[in-house]
This record gives structure tokens, C-alpha cells and sequence, in this order.
């Protein structure tokens, strides 16, 4: 099946200049590049994978791996490089994976932290130091933003883009590793990300390859990506790793789950609800939702596959007023106008499909002729998206081409914050009548 899918995209990807592939004038496109393993290199003790969530208010979540069982969960951190002042001790966890045994996952929750400051820290009390630069409270605050990134030259081409200009927090609307039930990938995958998540924030949600059923031997859905990921969703009220939902600077980011229940009578869509509606969008303007099959697609890959979602819930997300909300798992780039139940909308979140990130599959290259009228850009190239929040009105969206590995700023929108129009209000601020 695997070797089908490659067969495909390979064959996809050599009809490439002889098919009509976007709306923008004709681009050459590069093929899909090999897997880009990251051996392992350490020590059996020395901490691996190490990467950092956020984890409540003025807290972090520090993330590592050890082969060695006997490594302590316990992570020492301070302003000043190899100076430690605070040390917090956390808790652990592995699993198995039919023949697989992972390593030992560590996570440490440390914290109070002040925000925009830089710490330095190390994990097990052994191995190299790391540092990570806390989340502004106050704006601007900047999201880097890109699904499907699995771990191919092209993604290690756009973690070097997005390393190259800063940012506060990363966001992964879904498929990290492209594992795929191999587990040594999760482990590459953990190691080719370390050098960006060990610095900044990554927020991920999951996405189909992150599911790793097996018929017979491994029913546990989200095994890996469970024990690997782990995100703030008690500090969220959440009862599932799937959704939660966390605060930066007066943006408020739900992460929904596309493959766990989300009909009205659900633990995810009773938790959506509740969780929208303690918003306070005086305080916090925007609010953002990431989840990983798009609501709205005019690609002709995974076409209708969020329908059943996007019936389930879209209402919740209009009602709330949000104002963006970002997908993957259309290997393309795609910008929506601001729609509700497939019709423009001013009151309605602009949809954006962010899939680029250069996994394996390559690009999805074929898009619905004639467009959309509710579509204003599409382009099957990989990349990556920035959303910069200037203050509680305004934010500028941009997404950034991987053009051959330089990186060219293709398409941008000036956004306002739904919170500041006064017509998709009531006059008394609730949305109770709407
Ligand atoms: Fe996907």
C-alpha cells in the first residue's frame, strides 16, 4: 500500500508540468525529497528529542527522551547559561509498539516563568543545555504555522526557513512524523525537530499518520503521538490529549481533533463549547482553531473528508466569532475568504489550509476548475505561514513558498479581529441571540 502511494505521487509528481496545477502563473516545481533520518547519536543516558509546550499560565512543559530507564524526570532551568535555580521533577512514561519499546518520555512541568525571557536549562540532570524563549504577554506575538511536515529534505528545508526569522510559538495543525506504525521514525523525527522545539513552543494537534491503528495488533489509536505529545489539556479542561486549547498574548488557539468524536453529544464538542464560551474578547480579541482535515477545500485531495465535522461544529466557531481557522492534510497552500456554511460571510472565519510542510506524499497537486468564488489563493508548493498579531485589532497573515530551499513571501492579507466589528455583535456583546 505504501509502495502504491509512493508510486503514485511519484507518478503525480512526473505529470506535474503537464497538468493545470493552481491559479497562480506556472512555477517550477521540485519532486518530493528523500526521508531525511536523524540518526541517533547520544548517549543511552544523554536526554534526546527535547522539546517544550506550553503548559498553563506561565508554565512550560519540557519534553526528552532517555534510552537509559534509570534517567530522572527532572528538569534544572535559569536565566543565566549553566546557572540553575529552579529545578522541578516531573513524571514519565513509555509504551510498547507490537516488537517496539519506546525510550523512557519525560515530562517536566516547570514554572512560574516570566514571559519574552530567555532559560536556560538541561534534563536528567545530564547532557547538553538547551534554552527556550518564553511567549510574550503583551503584543506583538508571532505564530509560525505548518501541517504535514513529516522529515524529507523539503521539511528540513522549511524548519531552516522558519528558523531563519524568529517567532514566539510554532503550531502544527496535524501528521508530525509520518511515522506511520515504523516507531524509529518517531524518533528521527523528534531528533530533526529538536534543534526548533527545544527553543520555542510547539503546539501540535494530531492528524490521520498520527492515528497508527493496526488490524489485530495494536488498537490503541494516538499511541505514539499521545505519549510523544503531550499538551496542555487538563490546564485546559480537556479530558483528551486530542483538544484543548491555550492563551498567548490575547489569542485564544483551540486545538480540535479531526479522528476522535465531535457529533453535539461528545465529550470534544461539550468541551468545545464551554471552552468558547469562557472567551472574555475584551481581553483576549482573537481567537484561532486549528484542527487537521479542512472544513473547506477546493483541492481534489481529501475532498468532503472534514464534512461531517465541519456540520458537527461549525455554528460553535461562527457563534464564538473566531477568526481563523487553520487545517493540513491537503498537501497544498489555500486561503478562504470569511465563510459560514458555504457562503461568504463577514461574521465567518477565514479558512486556511496549510498542509506544505514537505512530507513524503509530495504536493496535492490538482485543484477544482473553475474555482471557488469563496477561494482567493491556492498553490500546490510546500511552505509555511506566519500570523502576527500587532495588537487586539490587527494581524497580518503571510505564507512563505519553499522556493527551491530559499523561501519567497507569496501571498498575504492584513487581518482585523472579529472582536472589534461591531455588526457581527449584539448590542449587548453576547452571542446568545445570534
Ligand atoms: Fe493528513
Amino acid at each position: 500500500m505504501e509502495h502504491f502511494g509512493l508510486f503514485l505521487s511519484l507518478t503525480l509528481l512526473f505529470l506535474s508540468p503537464i497538468l493545470s496545477l493552481t491559479d497562480v502563473p506556472e512555477l517550477s516545481r521540485e519532486p518530493a525529497r528523500p526521508l531525511a533520518f536523524v540518526p541517533h547519536d547520544r548517549s543511552k543516558s544523554e536526554p534526546q528529542q527535547v522539546h517544550v509546550s506550553l503548559a498553563g499560565k506561565d508554565h512550560m512543559r519540557v519534553t526528552y527522551i532517555t534510552d537509559d530507564k534509570k534517567v530522572e524526570s527532572v528538569v534544572e532551568y535559569g536565566k543565566q547559561p549553566g546557572k540553575y535555580n529552579g529545578k522541578t521533577v516531573g513524571e514519565s512514561t513509555s509504551y510498547r509498539y507490537f516488537f517496539y519499546n519506546s525510550g523512557k518520555i519525560h515530562h517536566v512541568k516547570i514554572g512560574p516563568l516570566q514571559p519574552n525571557t530567555t532559560y536556560y536549562y538541561r534534563c536528567g540532570g545530564n547532557g547538553p543545555e538547551f534554552s527556550f524563549k518564553t511567549p510574550p504577554s503583551t503584543y506583538p506575538v508571532e505564530f509560525a504555522i505548518v501541517g504535514d511536515l513529516g522529515q524529507t529534505g523539503w521539511t528540513e528545508a522549511t524548519l531552516s526557513q522558519i528558523k531563519s526569522q524568529d517567532y514566539d510559538v510554532f503550531l502544527l495543525p496535524g501528521d508530525l512524523s509520518y511515522a506511520d506504525t515504523h516507531q524509529p521514525l518517531w524518533d528521527s523525527f523528534g531528533r530533526l525537530v529538536e534543534p526548533l522545539a527545544s527553543q520555542r513552543p510547539w503546539m501540535v494537534t494530531q492528524g490521520n499518520h498520527e492515528v497508527e491503528f493496526f488490524p489485530i495488533i495494536e488498537h490503541t489509536t494516538f499511541k505514539s503521538y499521545n505519549a510523544r505529545w503531550r499538551m496542555p489539556y487538563t490546564e485546559s479542561l480537556s479530558e483528551s490529549n486530542l483538544y484543548y486549547s491555550f492563551d498567548v498574548a490575547g489569542v485564544h488557539t483551540v486545538m480540535l481533533g479531526s479522528y476522535t468524536d465531535f457529533d453535539s453529544d461528545s465529550d470534544q464538542y461539550q468541551w468545545l463549547q464551554a471552552d468558547l464560551a469562557k472567551v472574555d474578547r475584551k481581553t483576549t480579541p482573537w481567537v484561532v482553531v486549528l484542527l487537521h482535515a479542512p472544513w473547506y477545500n477546493t483541492n481534489d485531495a481529501h475532498e468532503g473528508e472534514g464534512e461531517s465535522m465541519r456540520k458537527a461544529m461549525e455554528s460553535l466557531l461562527f457563534s464564538a466569532r473566531v477568526d481563523v481557522v487553520f487545517s493540513g492534510h491537503v498537501h497544498a497552500y489555500e486561503r478562504f475568504t470569511r465563510v459560514y456554511d458555504n457562503k461568504a460571510d463577514p461574521c465567518g472565519p477565514i479558512y486556511i489550509t496549510i498542509g506544505d510542510g514537505g512530507n513524503r506524499e509530495g504536493l496535492a497537486l490538482s485543484f477544482k476548475k473553475p474555482p471557488s468564488p469563496l477561494s482567493v489563493y491556492r498553490e500546490s508548493s510546500f511552505g509555511h505561514g506566519r500570523l502576527k498579531v500587532i495588537d487586539g485589532k490587527r494581524a497580518h497573515w503571510s505564507w512563505h513558498r519553499n522556493n527551491d530551499s530559499n523561501t519567497l513571501l507569496a501571498d498575504e492579507l492584513w487581518l482585523d479581529s472579529l472582536s472589534t466589528s461591531s455588526s457581527c455583535w449584539p448590542s449587548n456583546g453576547s452571542t446568545d441571540e445570534l
